[in-house]
C-alpha cells in the first residue's frame, strides 16, 4: 500500500465530481443475508473517528493512505487516522460532543482487525444495523460498496478483499438532509448521525441461506404453514426444516437457489395475550439457521380488522427512537421500558414512527404479545418525480420487509406519512404498496393520509390501494375548533380500515392551567378527551394512536415550552415523568379492551 497514490497533489481542489466512484455499488435488499441464530463478530466498541466537513476524505482518498506513522511520513497528508481520537459504536456522533450536535456531513470510522481463514468460513460479510444516512465501505483501501438509506441494515461482503492477519475497515457515514433523500430536507424529528446501530461480521460457508421466511397462509384457514427460503447461489438442491411440536423434519426441494413448501399445520396462533413462538430450525448444506416465530393471521374484511378470525380494534401509541442523552442509539433497557409504559398505556399496538426502529423492538414485541406499525420514512415532501429517490425509498421499504418478515407482532407496513395527494406522489407510493404486496402477503399495508380541508372527508386517491386508511389528524390543537372533525366523520363513509394514526397536543410536563391554555397538561388533557368522546362512537374507526408515548427532539420546536423539544408525549423526555393525558388515555383504552 503506497502512501497518498495522487499524482498531482492538488488535482483534488478541482474536481467536484469527487462523491461519483463512491456513490455505486449500492448495497440493496437483494443483498440481505438471514441473521436468525447466526454466529456474528461484533465490531462494537472504538472506532477510530473523524468529521470530514468538507469530504476530504473522498476528495483526498484518505482511505487510500496506509496506516503509517506520521513520524515516518516522507510528505504531508491532511489525515492520520489518530488512534488517539475514538468513538463508541454504536452511537450518534450528535449526541457525543456539544460541537458535534448539529453537525451535518460526513465523517470517517475506522476499525482494525485480525482475519485468519478457515475452512468453515469461505465467506466473510459485513453487517450494518444502521448509518444514518450515506454509508461508504471501504476494506484496506479498496472501495467496496454504499448504502442510502439511515434506518435498515445492509449487507457488504467483504471475501475478496481480507488480508491474512490485520485488515482496516473504513465506513464514511453522511447525514446530510438533501432534496433528493428519504426524508427529503425537512422533518420533524432531530436529525442524528452517525453508526448507530451494531455492525458485525458475518462468516459464511460458500453457499448460505440469504433469505427465509415461515408464516401462516393468510387463507382463513389458519391451518397452512408456508416455509420459504432463497439461497446465496442459484443452484439446486434440498433443504430441511423442523418446528418442534408442530412439524417434524421437512424436506425442501430447492431449484435455482430457491424454494417454497405449504403444509398442513394448526399452530397454537401468536395474539397479543398469548404470544406462542415455536422454535423453526432450517438447513442448507453447512448452513443452518434458528428463529423463533409466531404464527398468527391479520386481514381486513369491509371496514372491520381481523386477528385470527377474531375481530381487532387497535388500542395504540406512536413512539420514535429518540432519547435526548443516546439518540437513536437505542439500548434493550430503552425499548423494554417503552414496551412498560405502552402496556400501563392499555396498548396491545404501538406505531414505530416515522422510520425502520432497532430490530429488537419487533423481537421483543414477539415476545411481549405487542403488535407494532413498522414504516419507511416517506415524509412529507418527497422528491416523487424522481426515479433515483424511489428506487431508494422501495429499497429501505425491501429492507425493512426483509429484516423483519418473520415477526408476527408486525401487523402493518406504513409506505408513508401525510404525503400531499399528487400524481406523482400517487405513482410513486402506489409502486411502494405493490412492492410490500409482492413480497409479503401476511401483513396490511398502511400510510397516514391526508384529509380534504375544503370537503371535510378522507379523500385520498392512496386510499384505494391500502387495506388500512391512517388519518393524522389534530382537531383540538392544531384546529382548535372540533366541528372539522365532526364533519369529517359525517362525511366519510370509508370501505376499509380507517384508524385515526396521529392525533394530541403539546404540553410542557408539570406547567398546569386551564384547559383552554395551550402547552398545559390540562389543555392537552381535555383535547384527548374531546377526541376520544367524538371518535369513540365511529364504528369505522378501528383504531386510535395518540401522538405520542414520550416527548422527542425536534429543531423546529422553539417555543419557550419546548426548546427543540417536540412536547406532545404523554411521559415528559425523561422518560418517567406522566402527563394528565396519560391517565385520560389509560381509562379509555380499559373501557376498550
Ligand atoms: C405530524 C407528523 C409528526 C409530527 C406531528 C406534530 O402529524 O406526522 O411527525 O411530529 O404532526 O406536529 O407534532
Amino acid at each position: 500500500m503506497t502512501g497518498n497514490s495522487i499524482v498531482d497533489p492538488f488535482a483534488h481542489l478541482h474536481d467536484e465530481d469527487y462523491a461519483a466512484p463512491y456513490s455505486r455499488n449500492r448495497a440493496r435488499a437483494a443483498d440481505m443475508v438471514a441473521m436468525a441464530g447466526r454466529q456474528r463478530i461484533v465490531l462494537d466498541g472504538p472506532w477510530r473517528f473523524t468529521l470530514d466537513l468538507f469530504d476530504e476524505g473522498l476528495r483526498q482518498k484518505w482511505f487510500a493512505d496506509d496506516l503509517t506513522d506520521i513520524a515516518e511520513w516522507q510528505k504531508p497528508r491532511d489525515y492520520d487516522f489518530d488512534p488517539q481520537i475514538t468513538v463508541p459504536v454504536p452511537s450518534c456522533w450528535t449526541c457525543l460532543q456539544p460541537e458535534w450536535r448539529h453537525f451535518e456531513g460526513a465523517a470517517w470510522y475506522t476499525r482494525l482487525f485480525e482475519w485468519e481463514s478457515h475452512p468453515e468460513c469461505e465467506r466473510l460479510i459485513l453487517r450494518v444495523g444502521a448509518a444514518n444516512y450515506e454509508a461508504r465501505i471501504f476494506l484496506n483501501g479498496i472501495f467496496l460498496a454504499s448504502h442510502l438509506g439511515g434506518s435498515t441494515p445492509f449487507f457488504v461482503e467483504l471475501t475478496d478483499s481480507l488480508l491474512a492477519g490485520e485488515n482496516r475497515l473504513q465506513i464514511q457515514v453522511d447525514n446530510r438532509r438533501r432534496p433528493d433523500r428519504v426524508p427529503m430536507h425537512h422533518f420533524d424529528w432531530f436529525n442524528d448521525g452517525g453508526l448507530y446501530r451494531e455492525v458485525e461480521l458475518v462468516p459464511l460457508p460458500r453457499v448460505f441461506i440469504r433469505d427465509f421466511g415461515a408464516y401462516l397462509v393468510p387463507d382463513g384457514t389458519l391451518s397452512h404453514i408456508a416455509v420459504d427460503l432463497t439461497l446465496s447461489d442459484q443452484i439446486d438442491g434440498e433443504a430441511e426444516f423442523s418446528i418442534p411440536d408442530l412439524v417434524p423434519t421437512t424436506r425442501i426441494p430447492i431449484v435455482s437457489g430457491k424454494g417454497k413448501l405449504v403444509l398442513e399445520a394448526r399452530p397454537n396462533l401468536w395474539s397479543p395475550l398469548s404470544p406462542k413462538l415455536y422454535d423453526v430450525q432450517i438447513r442448507f448444506g453447512q448452513d443452518q439457521l434458528r428463529d423463533r416465530v409466531g404464527f398468527r393471521e391479520v386481514r381486513r374484511d369491509g371496514e372491520k380488522l381481523f386477528l385470527n378470525g377474531e375481530p381487532l380494534w387497535l388500542r395504540g401509541v406512536c413512539v420514535h427512537e429518540d432519547d435526548i442523552f443516546i439518540g437513536r442509539a437505542s439500548t434493550e433497557t430503552d425499548v423494554r421500558r417503552r414496551f412498560q409504559h405502552a402496556r400501563e398505556l392499555g396498548c396491545n399496538v404501538m406505531r414505530l414512527a416515522h422510520y425502520p426502529h432497532h430490530e429488537r423492538v419487533a423481537l421483543i414485541a414477539d415476545e411481549e404479545g405487542m403488535m407494532l406499525w413498522e414504516e419507511i420514512p416517506v415524509y412529507w415532501a418527497i422528491d416523487f418525480a424522481n426515479p433515483a429517490t424511489y428506487a431508494d425509498a422501495e429499497n429501505q421499504l425491501l429492507e425493512m420487509i426483509g429484516r423483519d418478515r418473520n415477526r408476527a407482532s408486525v401487523i402493518l407496513w406504513g409506505v408513508g406519512n401525510e404525503n400531499a395527494d399528487t400524481v406523482e406522489r400517487y405513482t410513486f407510493m402506489r409502486g411502494l404498496v405493490e412492492a410490500a404486496r409482492a413480497c409479503d402477503p401476511t401483513r396490511l399495508i398502511a400510510a397516514a393520509c391526508l384529509i380534504n380541508r375544503v370537503a371535510f372527508c378522507i379523500e385520498d386517491r392512496l386510499a384505494d390501494h391500502l387495506d388500512v386508511v391512517g388519518l393524522n389528524e389534530y382537531f383540538g390543537w392544531y384546529e382548535p375548533d372540533f366541528n372539522g372533525l365532526e364533519r369529517l366523520i359525517a362525511n366519510s363513509n370509508p370501505d376499509r380500515p380507517v384508524v385515526i394514526s396521529e392525533v394530541g397536543a403539546d404540553a410542557l410536563a408539570g406547567h398546569r392551567g386551564s384547559a383552554r391554555e395551550l402547552f398545559t397538561e390540562d389543555c392537552q388533557a381535555d383535547i384527548f378527551r374531546q377526541q376520544i368522546e367524538i371518535i369513540s362512537v365511529v364504528p369505522w374507526i378501528q383504531g386510535f394512536f395518540p401522538w405520542l408515548l414520550y416527548d422527542f427532539r425536534s429543531p423546529r420546536r422553539q417555543t419557550r415550552f419546548q426548546r427543540g423539544m417536540n412536547r406532545k408525549g404523554l411521559i415528559a423526555d425523561d422518560k418517567a415523568t406522566k402527563k394528565l393525558a396519560f391517565d385520560v388515555i389509560s381509562r379509555f383504552y380499559a373501557r376498550r379492551s
